[in-house]
């Protein structure tokens, strides 16, 4: 009797479920790969980024087309929880917090769907970028950025500068556009009806181990350490790389003079992996290579000079100026570049930076305290002039770009110096810090050797090297540089376009670096932690080894142990040249002194204090969820076998005897 109950309840159950599963699996359960996540990074006392609950986030898809969609997911819709995806155009940080205030939202996908051409603006950083940094930064906490703010206030402004609550990912991909899409007006509408049906829906992981602040997760970090090594999160960093023109001597030179040419190494962006910091970062960078490499040729005729010049490219500068901080740091120690070899402050006679330079007529200074009269802008000036580049002054005694020479004058303000960049009183470019700050924003073709055109950014960027690079000598030398001397426009291509095209590039090749492009196809400037060098770092490296590397006569295994008794040089084999290189390219560490000093409180804001959090898997899979009326069913169907189990398992102990006759049984329970 009771068998064929159970059997019943057992076919019951077994019936309509596999009915009901079949449905679901035939119709999908999958992974949406090409998606990137927004992560979570810390300062000294808060958390900034998106995270997911431990095991992600489940939610109803809903397309939102206009804001009639928006606001019918915030009003009272029929589902518990909905994942969002929109448009670039309602992805405003003003909608963002209205569902991140809301308790039915439980993620965001943002699907870029216009053509790349028809975006015009997106910037998800700050107004004021670095604002607590800097001057801005104790002791001197001047606000740099009044009246009008450097980063053009938008509806996207300030997104990266915030926690949400929600996880939050990119997606360009048509294919899975079309699969989110497809998937939402087959199972999702009408809305109306949504409880009586299977529903599409996403889930979302992108679980972030680090929370509340770098104080806190660090703290955590140590505490695991001794039971089990568990890190939270970690500091942001990575490498400052530097080469001066004429190597530093052995011997110290405490009263040289020296010009920095500086520029930045890193950008950001609101999207793990998808940094490609053109404008803000690519065109000074290159640049600065440019000059430098000019420089170095034309100095490497003349042995006497009045003052060296040491070009540096700054990393982390985008999470108060990591980088530079660190050199300022080590400089006040005397530890900069060689604790036998320092360069303090005071030997700093002029500090130029390369800030955002597009392709422009009129590049604009900023400089703090205005040297009417320096004779280095004057002649900088005239011979811009002479390629149809004009140099205005965009400078206010109040207002001052962020930038690493930010760093110097927080500590010394009687630094002279100048930032050219290819914006006045705001920035320009309106993809600051942000995905699309691609070569289009910059717009860059890649020749691959047929002609470059004169008004192209090539020519502007080697134009504009080649001014630097006679004013520069003209300040090393007291002498006037060989007129005939210029920037090579076909080496600026093709360094172009490998930092802001693809690493698979003919000057990556020629400077002996190979890229695993399965893994690295362009480069991306987000600074990363400091574990892995990124692969901005690395080409720098090679570039200025290339660029800046003196041929010498030896084999390949005289090369390698080669030292130079009277410099800090460093020789290298080339395996494309088949020679040996020596070069006083070196790189000292970007991170932050809030991570060296073993007592410094993370709070403080005095330095750096940026980690990022560690997660362990992050994905979206797309699935179709049972409807509301079959999952009550499956509730109550298990209810019943269950109560059903316990009453059939109670009648059949209280008949066993009748029902299974074990004789031995029950003469054993008799003695
Ligand atoms: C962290 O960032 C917040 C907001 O940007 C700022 O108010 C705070 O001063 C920062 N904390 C530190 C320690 O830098
Ligand atoms: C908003 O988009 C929906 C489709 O998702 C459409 O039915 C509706 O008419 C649109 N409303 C407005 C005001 O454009
Ligand atoms: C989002 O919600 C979380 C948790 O409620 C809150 O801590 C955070 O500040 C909110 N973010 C914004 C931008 O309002
Ligand atoms: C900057 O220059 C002023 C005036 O020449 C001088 O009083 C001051 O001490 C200098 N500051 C530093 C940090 O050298
Ligand atoms: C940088 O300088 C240090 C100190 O002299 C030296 O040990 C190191 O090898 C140098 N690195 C390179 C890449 O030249």
């Amino acid at each position: 009797m009771a068998n064929v109950i159970l059997f019943i309840a057992c076919c019951f159950v077994g019936l309509c479920t596999a009915e009901e599963t079949k449905n679901v699996h035939d119709k999908m359960y999958m992974m949406l790969e090409a998606t990137t996540p927004c992560v979570l990074r810390l300062n000294g006392s808060q958390s900034f980024g998106c995270t997911s609950s431990r095991n992600g986030n489940v939610g109803v898809i809903h397309l939102v087309h206009n804001s009639t969609d928006f606001d019918w997911v915030l009003g009272s819709p029929p589902m518990d929880s909905y994942i969002l995806a929109l448009n670039l155009d309602m992805f405003s940080f003003e909608n963002l917090k209205k569902l991140n205030d809301s308790d039915r939202i439980s993620g965001v996908l943002l699907m870029q769907k216009m053509p790349r051409k028809d975006i015009v603006k997106f910037s998800p950083e700050d107004t004021c970028p670095n604002r607590y940094s800097g001057l801005a930064g104790p002791p001197k906490r001047k606000n740099t950025c009044e009246p009008v703010p450097w980063n053009p206030k938008t509806i996207y402004s300030s997104i990266s500068m915030y926690k949400w609550k929600m996880p939050i990912f990119f997606t360009k991909d048509n294919a899975t556009i079309t699969k989110v899409e497809e998937c939402y007006s087959r199972f999702n509408v009408p809305l109306e009806t949504q409880l009586e049906r299977s529903l599409c829906a996403l889930k979302m992981s992108a679980h972030m181990f680090g929370s509340v602040d770098s104080t806190t997760c660090i703290r955590r970090s140590n505490m695991a350490y001794s039971i089990n090594p568990i890190r939270f999160c970690d500091p942001l960093g990575d490498d400052n790389v530097w080469a001066p023109v004429v190597p530093f001597s052995r011997t110290p030179e405490p009263n040289r003079k020296y010009i920095i040419v500086a520029a930045r190494l890193d950008s950001n962006s609101l999207f793990y992996g998808l940094t490609p910091g053109a404008l803000s970062t690519a065109t000074s960078l290159v640049t600065l290579l440019s000059t430098a490499h000019l420089l170095f040729q034309l100095t490497s005729s003349s042995p006497t000079i009045k003052q060296n010049v040491l070009f540096i490219l700054f990393n982390g500068e985008a999470y108060d100026y990591i980088g530079s901080s660190r050199v300022v740091y080590d400089m006040n120690l005397g530890q900069f570049p060689f604790p036998e070899h320092p360069i303090r402050l005071e030997n700093i006679s002029l500090f130029v930076e390369l800030s955002q330079l597009r392709n422009d007529k009129s590049v604009m200074y900023h400089t703090l305290k205005s040297p009417a009269t320096s004779n280095f802008l004057t002649d900088f000036t005239s011979k811009a002039a002479t390629f149809g580049i004009t140099i205005n002054d965009a400078s206010s005694n109040s207002h001052f770009p962020p930038a690493s020479f930010q760093s110097f004058l927080a500590k010394n303000e009687n630094i002279s110096g100048f930032v050219f960049g290819s914006y006045g009183s705001q920035f320009t470019n309106r993809f600051y810090h942000s995905l699309y700050d691609d070569a289009a924003n910059v717009n860059y073709t890649y020749t691959d050797n047929s002609t470059i055109a004169d008004d192209s950014l090539q020519a502007f960027v080697a134009n504009f090297s080649t001014a630097l690079a006679r004013s520069l000598y003209r300040q090393m030398t007291e002498k006037e540089a060989d007129g005939s001397s210029v920037a090579d426009r076909r080496l600026v291509d093709e360094m172009l376009h490998c930092y802001v095209d693809s690493t698979d590039c003919k000057f990556a090749n020629d400077s002996d670096y190979s890229v695993d492009l399965r893994h690295y196809p362009q480069l991306d400037y987000y600074v990363g932690v400091r574990r892995s060098l990124s692969q901005v770092t690395l080409l720098t490296r090679h570039a200025l080894v290339h660029l800046l590397g003196r041929s010498v006569n030896a084999s390949k295994d005289e090369c390698t142990n080669r030292v130079n008794p009277s410099q800090y040089t460093h020789s290298y084999w080339s395996d494309v040249g088949n020679r040996c290189l020596e070069s006083a390219m070196n790189a000292t560490d970007a991170v932050s002194p809030a991570f060296i000093q073993a007592d410094y409180d993370l709070a403080a804001g005095v330095y750096s204090s940026w980690t990022e959090s560690v997660w362990q898997n992050i994905d979206v899979r797309i699935f179709v969820q049972p409807s509301p009326g079959y999952e009550r069913l499956v509730f109550v169907v298990g209810n019943v076998v269950l109560v059903t189990s316990f009453v059939a398992i109670y009648w059949i102990k209280r008949n066993s005897r009748e029902l299974f006759n074990y004789p031995h049984l029950m003469t054993a329970s008799n003695i």
